[in-house]
């Protein structure tokens, strides 16, 4: 199966990701992941996305598209993958629509998780990510009272644009970008809306039953 998880900063995409992409046992692409391991990794490609990063930017198309080429071109991806901040905005949605139609595939499914703008603020001032595994946690919600990873022990640290105006600016970035990615796949007839808000494993079983008509 071939997915994309769309959604606003925040609203669980990488959450989802990681346990849609395993009850599916396909891979899980994140832009965002790729970048922050750049970054942490001091490549020049984390040192040229750091800058729109850390003020909560897209980075550049062709910058991004190149990357997301190299990863579906990898073998573990031939045969299905969940696509979590790709595409971001209509000509990165365009490019991957040809981009797969040169490997003879297409998506199958776009899930749009629909959550409120003060939901994502909340979710992301509490969020920690888990410096070796990956794994995101929330203060409050899986009530972390360390900065342990619970899964395999790493440190958890928070990202550096999840101060509450670089969320802000990423929430204005959301609405003039990637919203209207929304009704281009609307009008591909391959999207479903699934609502984000309630406990990650209810949100999970509600994606699982939107894409079980395509499983
Ligand atoms: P990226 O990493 O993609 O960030 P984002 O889209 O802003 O999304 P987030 O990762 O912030 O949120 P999420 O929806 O994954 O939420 P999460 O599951 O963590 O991109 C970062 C940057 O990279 C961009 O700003 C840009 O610069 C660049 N970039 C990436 N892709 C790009 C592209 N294609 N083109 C150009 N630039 C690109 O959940 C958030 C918190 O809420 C967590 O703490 C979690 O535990 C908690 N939570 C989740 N679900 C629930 C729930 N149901 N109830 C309670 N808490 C919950
Ligand atoms: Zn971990």
């Amino acid at each position: 199966m071939r997915l994309v998880l769309v959604g606003p900063p925040g609203a669980g995409k990488g959450t989802q990701a990681q346990f849609v992409a395993s009850n599916l046992s396909i891979p899980k692409i994140s832009t965002g992941d790729i970048f922050r391991a750049n970054v942490s990794g001091g490549t020049e490609l984390g040192k040229l996305a750091k800058e729109y990063m850390d003020r909560g930017d897209l980075v550049p198309d062709e910058v991004t598209i190149a990357m997301v080429r190299d990863r579906l071109s990898e073998s573990d991806a031939q045969d299905g993958f969940l696509l979590d901040g790709f595409p971001r905005n209509v000509p990165q949605a365009e490019i991957l629509k040809k981009m797969l139609a040169e490997f003879g595939v297409g998506l199958d499914l776009v899930l749009e998780l629909v959550v409120d703008d003060e939901e994502v603020v909340r979710r992301l001032a509490g969020r920690r990510t888990c410096s070796q595994c990956g794994r995101i946690w929330h203060v409050d919600f899986d009530d972390k009272k360390d900065d342990v990873c619970d899964a395999c022990n790493g440190r958890l640290y928070q990202r550096d644009d999840d101060k509450e105006q670089t969320v802000r600016h990423r929430l204005e970035v959301y609405q003039e970008q990637t919203a209207p990615l929304v009704s281009f796949y609307a009008d591909e007839g391959i999207l479903v809306g699934v609502d984000a808000t309630g406990p990650v494993e209810e949100v999970t079983q509600r994606a699982m039953e939107a894409l079980s008509p395509f499983a």
